[in-house]
């Protein structure tokens, strides 16, 4: 049985676990956990590959010219797109991807070169900040749709929003440097 000293009730001691932001990422511990938790939902193995291409045709009919920047994929009707093994490969990629940086939330020595090289190679394909933007835009109505809710809570809008804000971040600063 655990007892607490007089001594240790007069010391002022800190929280457990303390809950203020990351000052890399921006994201504090329970905004980690809820990204977490969610992710977890969209990546579970059963439901992984249509999330995944529900994610990139979302993408693709709300901002159409953003399928336009794949090669492969830029002439093919939505129905083509949902036969064609190379956006089925290339969603699956993306999703590995995701789940690679979320594995690494807390961890930003592994996080941040991560986020850099994925900013860095999309350059070269002209995805800049303008993009991710729009990758932001979607991701409310997206996640609605793989938790099957109307609206988001604040807490799972406020760790979405920091985590997107980041990616953002980064992408303006390589963006920057590139200019
Ligand atoms: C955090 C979000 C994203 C992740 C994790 C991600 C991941 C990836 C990965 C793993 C690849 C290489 C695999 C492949 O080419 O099939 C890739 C390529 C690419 N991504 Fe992304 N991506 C993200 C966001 C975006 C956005 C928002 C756009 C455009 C609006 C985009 C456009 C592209 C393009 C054009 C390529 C090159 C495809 C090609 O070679 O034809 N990505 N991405």
């Amino acid at each position: 049985m655990l007892t607490t000293s007089s001594s240790d009730k007069q010391r002022h001691l800190p929280p457990a676990m303390s809950d203020s932001p990351n000052p890399v990422t921006g994201l504090s511990p329970a905004d980690c956990d809820v990204v977490r938790a969610i992710w977890a939902k969209a990546y579970a193995p059963e439901v992984r590959k249509e999330n995944g291409e529900t994610l990139i045709l979302s993408l693709f009919k709300t901002f159409p010219e953003t399928q336009d920047l794949f090669r492969a994929l830029k002439d093919l009707s939505l129905k083509e797109l949902g036969e064609s093994n190379v956006f089925a490969r290339h969603c699956s990629l993306v999703m590995a991807q995701l789940n690679a940086m979320i594995g690494q939330l807390e961890n930003t020595d592994k996080l941040v070169p991560m986020l850099v090289k994925l900013a860095e190679d999309h350059y070269k394909v002209n995805v800049k900040t303008a993009e991710i933007k729009h990758l932001s835009a979607i991701t409310e109505g997206y996640f609605c749709h793989v938790l099957k809710q109307d609206q988001l809570s604040p807490e799972v809008t406020q760790a979405w929003t920091r985590l997107l804000t980041a990616l953002v971040g980064v992408f303006q600063q390589v963006e920057n440097q590139k200019a």
